[in-house]
């Protein structure tokens, strides 16, 4: 039997960071996904293989822990943590192919791990609805990277333009924000762990500055749901780029960072923003009519993708 399932990459347009103090935030699926496969293993081991990347790796499933072939490790910790919670340890291989650059800041281990542990519960004809798996998910990137919100793997699940209350209260957006954006992205990738503590630590010594800012980044996010509901771009893009200014103070921004977001925004993007952790990683540039020239601006030094947001979440299925 194989089983095969994809989802989504995310971009967060409000609220990275903020979010895990519990002030909203607001994130899309993209239309670049993962595409894990489960199959029996053709020999008495556990293997993981992503031929994208050039990783292979054998599993150690009991242990939790891997034995490398080729590669650089990075996902695999993902795909072990999975395997470890909807596996029984019988000899399996596991295949990813993805689109979603690896450390790119679009959530791909949230996309990684929502496609491989519903590839998984299908192998296993284990029951599953999209709230359980956005939950699961949600478990793994906490395992791995020690503190996660559960917006990336939300997202990567259900689809679509997703707004995460302060209650954590999901509501996808109805109106069609079929929008062109840029995504720059640089070779340095940012370890999401690493920065959300880096941001805990600055804020438990500058209380009084930094907790502002972060309620702050919430009401932004708040007024750019609005703006989004109202389809005020303009408004959206003045949002983007306060909330940069912001991503700054807390210091997540990187030199590569603000030279594509800066490009971007001469180029004639009406908004640009770092997306995701920071500290190396990706941007978000909103160029309605101006996709060409800010992706020619930001591609003389760094890396581009055009994307745009999806309804389309999660997907499996089963062929015997
Ligand atoms: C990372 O994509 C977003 C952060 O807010 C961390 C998280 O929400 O888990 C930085």
């Amino acid at each position: 039997m194989i089983a095969k399932a994809s989802a989504p990459a995310k971009a967060i347009l409000f609220g990275e960071h903020s979010v895990v103090y519990g002030e909203p935030a607001i994130a899309g699926a993209v239309n670049k996904r993962a595409y894990v496969t489960v199959k029996e293993s053709e020999c008495d081991k556990s293997i993981f293989k992503a031929p994208n990347i050039n990783f292979e790796a054998e599993l150690l499933t009991r242990e939790k822990k891997y034995i490398l072939r080729k590669g650089k490790p990075g996902i695999i910790r993902y795909i072990l943590e999975s395997v470890y919670r909807a596996h029984d340890h019988t000899p399996i291989e596991i295949t990813l192919t993805s689109n979603v650059p690896i450390g790119s800041g679009l959530g791909s281990s949230a996309a990684v791990t929502v496609a491989t542990l519903a590839a998984l519960y299908r192998y296993h004809n284990i029951r599953f609805n999209k709230k359980s798996l956005a939950h699961d998910a949600h478990m793994v990137e906490q395992a791995v990277q020690g503190v996660a919100s559960p917006l990336d793997t939300l997202v990567s699940t259900y689809g679509g333009l997703v707004y995460l209350s302060r209650n954590k209260k999901v509501e996808r957006f109805k109106v069609n924000f079929n929008v062109p954006f840029v995504v720059g992205y640089t070779t340095k990738h940012g370890n999401t762990g690493k920065m959300v503590k880096d941001v805990r630590h600055l804020k438990e010594k500058n209380p009084k500055i930094i907790n502002p800012v972060i309620t702050a980044m919430g009401n932004l996010t708040n007024y750019a749901k609005q703006a989004i509901l109202k389809r005020d771009f303009n408004k959206v893009g003045e949002l983007m780029n306060i909330n940069h200014g912001f991503l700054d103070v807390i210091g997540v921004n990187t030199l590569e960072l603000s030279r594509m977001v800066y490009n971007a925004r001469e180029a004639g993007a009406i908004g640009s923003k770092t997306t995701g952790a920071g500290g190396g990683g990706s941007i978000i540039a909103l160029c309605p009519g101006k996709v060409d020239e800010v992706a020619e601006a930001i591609a003389r030094d760094d890396n581009i993708l055009k994307i745009h947001f999806t309804r389309k979440g999660v997907s499996s299925r089963v062929y015997k």
